[in-house]
């Protein structure tokens, strides 16, 4: 190898303009000239570096990062054992086709994945370049198999952007608004969400799962259900964690129907929760499971990793795409995944939960616009409403909140069907420090937010 290896990025806060800086505004005139405006931009600070847990942009600014891109730099930003494949891989080929002539990089991942996923049955796989071309290639693989064609999503639920996982996705704006008619043969249940359950967060599971099987029966029949597509802790929709067994059930329902029950771990997957996969919790073991993000350490890469007869149900070519299972962004999967062995993050993942639940619970004692706490690993959010009980959304101060984190230099996320839950999505290769300054810096923002 002739590359020489970056220096590391100083893992301290560091602000030397106010933000965005002018080199990033400069890049930002040039981007509403030439980007669609359908792109929105959280925080216009253009990077320039990034790991560890900072983002260095273009003015020199390094700022902390509490989103990982949306919980895709699990193992860090440039990761060592990441960056090390990828040069090594670029060097040797970049593309050829795994239809037209295939290569050991993908058949490796996907032994990955048979051994990393819940369960202990054979499984395989097949790879593509985005969670939302999962997502659509589990469908057409569980149609596949049944020969059947209704798909159930849940309230809440986000699944991607293209028109069949538009269909699957709860949440009009701004994902779906003005982009349909979208794909047939969806439907919708409530979702177990504990805080907004109508009987109370004490009967949810029961209830929650009642409305399940009366959504299946009544309008789509069990025998016409082809999927259940379900995350098992929801991401966009507001990181609901759904109570304790009503995974179970839903799970044992569609192997009762033979309905195939299709976990997307796409944001909750590779120890973003403290285990490899969410379902591990809840040692519910789906018959596929759609994963991304995490999985290739900021390369695009997705999998769909099954069950090996509805796998193979499929007849040959029908699965497929020229990029998909491309070996740089393979050989960088299988640094992530190396990665996330050797450092043990899902051990980390549950250190990270005790530093923000411990601070987080602090502050909803405090305030009590916080009506929840919750989430798994580090993937977790407060969820912000009107206070004294009433749980009516406020994302007027969750964007405010936002806003002055964004100031600070801490890249923040909201989420939540209603826009009024926080989200900490921080790399695991966060050092505590930043993952302690992060915290103050949103305490601080949410005093000067709510005293306004
Ligand atoms: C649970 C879940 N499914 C699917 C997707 C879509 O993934 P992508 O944006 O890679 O298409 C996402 C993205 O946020 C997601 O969180």
């Amino acid at each position: 190898m002739t590359s020489t290896p970056a220096t590391p990025i100083d893992q301290q806060r560091k602000l030397v303009t106010t933000l965005p800086g002018p080199k990033s505004q400069e890049l930002d005139a040039r981007k509403a000239a030439t980007v669609s405006s359908g792109l929105g931009v959280a925080l216009p600070a253009y990077v320039a570096r990034a790991g560890g847990g900072i983002l260095v942009d273009v003015d020199g600014n390094h700022l902390i990062d509490f989103g990982s891109g949306i919980a895709v730099t699990t193992v860090g930003n440039s990761a060592p054992a990441v960056v090390a494949a990828v040069q090594e891989q670029v060097a040797d080929f970049t593309h050829t086709c795994f239809m037209i002539t295939p290569y050991e990089e993908y058949v490796a991942v996907c032994e990955q994945l048979a051994e990393l996923t819940p369960g202990n049955h054979e499984k395989r796989s097949a790879l593509f370049n985005s969670g939302a071309e999962a997502v659509e290639n589990a469908v057409k693989v569980a149609r596949t198999f049944t020969g059947r064609e209704a798909v159930v999503a849940f309230e809440h639920g986000y699944h991607g952007r293209t028109n069949l996982t538009m269909g699957l996705t709860a949440k009009n704006m701004p994902y779906k608004h003005g982009f349909g008619p979208f794909a047939p043969e969806i439907y919708r249940a409530p979702m177990a969400y504990p805080l907004r359950w109508p009987g109370g967060p004490e009967n949810c599971a029961e209830e929650a799962f009642k409305a399940f099987v009366y959504v299946v029966h009544t309008q789509v029949g069990e025998t016409n259900c082809a999927a259940v597509v379900i995350e098992p802790i929801q991401g966009e929709g507001g990181f609901v964690v759904p109570p304790a067994g009503w995974l179970r059930r839903v799970a044992e329902y569609c192997h009762e129907y033979g309905i195939v029950l299709v976990a997307d771990e796409i944001q909750t997957g590779f120890c973003r929760t403290g285990d490899w996969f969410a379902c591990d919790h809840e040692d519910v073991v789906p018959d596929v499971i759609t994963t991304a993000k995490g999985i290739a350490g900021g390369l695009p890469l997705a999998g769909v990793t099954g069950r090996a007869d509805i796998m193979d149900s499929v007849h040959s070519g029908g699965l497929g795409g020229t990029y998909g299972g491309n070996p740089v962004a393979c050989a960088a999967a299988l640094g992530a995944m190396r990665t996330m062995r050797e450092q043990d993050l899902c051990g980390r993942a549950k250190e990270i939960e005790s530093i923000f639940l411990n601070r987080l619970e602090q502050l909803r004692a405090k305030y009590d616009v916080i009506a929840d706490v919750r989430g798994r690993g580090a993937m977790l959010a407060v969820e912000l409403t009107a206070g004294a009980g009433d749980l009516t959304p406020d994302p007027t101060l969750t964007g405010a909140v936002n806003k002055l984190c964004h100031e600070q230099g801490l890249v923040t996320l909201t989420c939540g069907t209603f826009g009024n839950v926080f989200r900490f999505l921080p790399p695991l290769s966060s050092p505590d420090h930043l993952l302690e300054e992060g915290l103050d810096i949103f305490e601080d923002a949410f005093a000067r937010a709510t005293a306004a």
